[in-house]
């Protein structure tokens, strides 16, 4: 069992509570960064972590910081991209509603190191119980001289918001969510600028994830160079895994970045592996838009390595034969998953999701949600399958925001590694369309 960093004190009874956060260590990283360090070594401390974004891109969060503008007389924000809303990722709200003042400690730390005034926890609309959570925790913080006007007498004032969101997918790529913020359509921005320049009210501005802001906290109290000597490689630290779907023991894990995937599925401390009497098929890794992979290659690479929980080693042989960390969604499909029927599920939600300014988004998840379902419904024709691959093709890397890389990558995958079963589907319409009918041909399978 690895370290746990964001989740050590999650079980602990009443944590949700200032009181019991408190006596269990927290807000020592607000009193060590705001009485003992300046902003700047903060930030130096976030930089020498590795520590790199939680929210699927996986950048670096000190050089984020970094790149933030800081003009004379000018506001900076902080936001908290709270929107969560990657099907199979329920990481930040697991943290949220258990440990709440994890990241109300980690706002204030990073509010403080980028000299930020106001900062923002963008929160899913539908996340009412949650929003009602940090509203509580902001309350008992602010009574407890941690936020508000001059915080533990050292002359920083900072004041937190919780804002509940549109509701919408696409409010959680960083620009629609600002736009969101200023009370317009979620529609995302082109970029540069970036928000690093012109953010929020056209101000300076930094969006993290919930996870990455939570692990500020740690980094701070402990040093990054400790943090750094965690996980593997440039992969430091630990992550959060949501994983759900045919497991044993579906549920949010933290792990130290680095342990085989093969460990995470079938080991006791995490999945227990897949359900009884049923075999590993497939695995979306890093929430619904990274690649699918099959069970042999999820488990090993092409060059017969242990995949391992890291941005890397996950991400090794490209899109040919690896996928991606992304949120750490981690979906595990048995043998009875039809994965036409898995891709037109999200190939429909992304056309639902997809903000309509881009014609390649619009248009083409449309086309592929069309397409997959006349293949799913046996009416299907064996062009249909490089008209998807097709259509996939010229969607990503031609839209302003990557929904439209998120909703190609789910496509091409499924059908790079499991094109006989979309052929199955067409050539044996009548079987393929009886309820529950999944390819029985050959698969491979862990
Ligand atoms: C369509 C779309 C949805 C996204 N949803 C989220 C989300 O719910 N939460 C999140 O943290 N990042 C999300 N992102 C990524 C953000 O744009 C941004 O990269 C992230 O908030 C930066 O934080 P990080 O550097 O701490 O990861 C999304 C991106 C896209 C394109």
């Amino acid at each position: 069992m690895g370290r746990k960093l964001l989740t050590e004190h999650i079980n602990v009874e009443g944590i949700q509570s200032f009181e019991v956060y408190r006596k269990m260590g927290g807000y020592q990283a607000v009193e060590k960064a705001l009485k003992t360090m300046s902003p700047d070594a903060v930030t130096e401390e976030v930089k020498k972590s590795g520590l790199r974004g939680r929210g699927g891109a996986g950048f670096p969060a000190g050089m984020k910081w970094g790149f933030l503008a800081k003009p004379e007389g000018v506001p900076r924000y902080l936001v908290c991209n709270a929107d969560e809303s990657e099907p199979g990722t329920f990481k930040d709200r697991y943290l949220m509603q258990h440990i709440p003042h994890a990241l109300i400690e980690g706002m204030i730390v990073s509010s403080f190191a980028l000299g930020a005034k106001s900062s923002y926890i963008y929160v899913r609309g539908e996340m009412l119980y949650v929003i009602q959570i940090l509203e509580k925790a902001i309350e008992e913080a602010k009574n407890a001289g941690f936020l508000g006007k001059n915080i533990l007498g050292t002359g920083y004032d900072l004041e937190l918001y919780v804002h509940a969101g549109g509701g919408a997918y696409i409010c959680g790529e960083e620009t629609a969510l600002l736009e969101s913020l200023e009370g317009k359509r979620g529609n995302p921005r082109n970029k540069p600028p970036f928000p690093a320049v012109k953010g929020l009210y056209g101000c300076p501005t930094v969006v993290n994830n919930v996870e990455t802001i939570s692990a500020v906290t740690w980094i701070v109290n402990n040093g990054g160079e400790e943090y750094a000597k965690i996980g593997i490689g440039k992969s430091t630290g630990t992550k959060l895994i949501s994983a759900c779907g045919h497991l044993k023991r579906p549920g949010v894990y933290e792990i130290e970045l680095g342990v085989s995937v093969e460990e995470f599925i079938y080991g006791d401390d995490y999945c227990r592996g897949i359900r009884d009497g049923h075999k590993l098929k497939a695995v979306i890794a890093g929430g619904s838009s990274v690649p699918i992979l099959p069970a042999n290659l999820i488990l090993k690479t092409v060059n017969g390595e242990n995949r391992l929980m890291s941005y890397e080693s996950l991400a090794d042989g490209g899109f040919a034969t690896g996928t991606m960390l992304g949120s750490g969604g981690f979906i595990a499909m048995d043998e009875t998953t039809c994965i036409v029927k898995n891709t037109l599920t999200l190939a429909r939600f992304y056309h639902h999701e997809s903000c309509g300014q881009c014609s390649p988004c619009r248009e083409g998840t449309g086309w592929m949600a069309r397409v997959l379902e006349r293949i799913e419904h046996g009416k299907g024709n064996m062009h249909d399958i490089d008209l998807l691959v097709d259509v996939a093709k010229k969607i990503e890397g031609r839209t302003i925001c990557p929904l439209g890389d998120a909703a190609a990558w789910p496509v091409a995958a499924a059908i790079r590694h499991f094109r006989h079963e979309f052929e199955w589907h067409i050539l044996n319409p009548t079987e393929a369309t009886q309820k529950g009918a999944v390819y029985q041909g050959e698969l491979v399978m862990a």
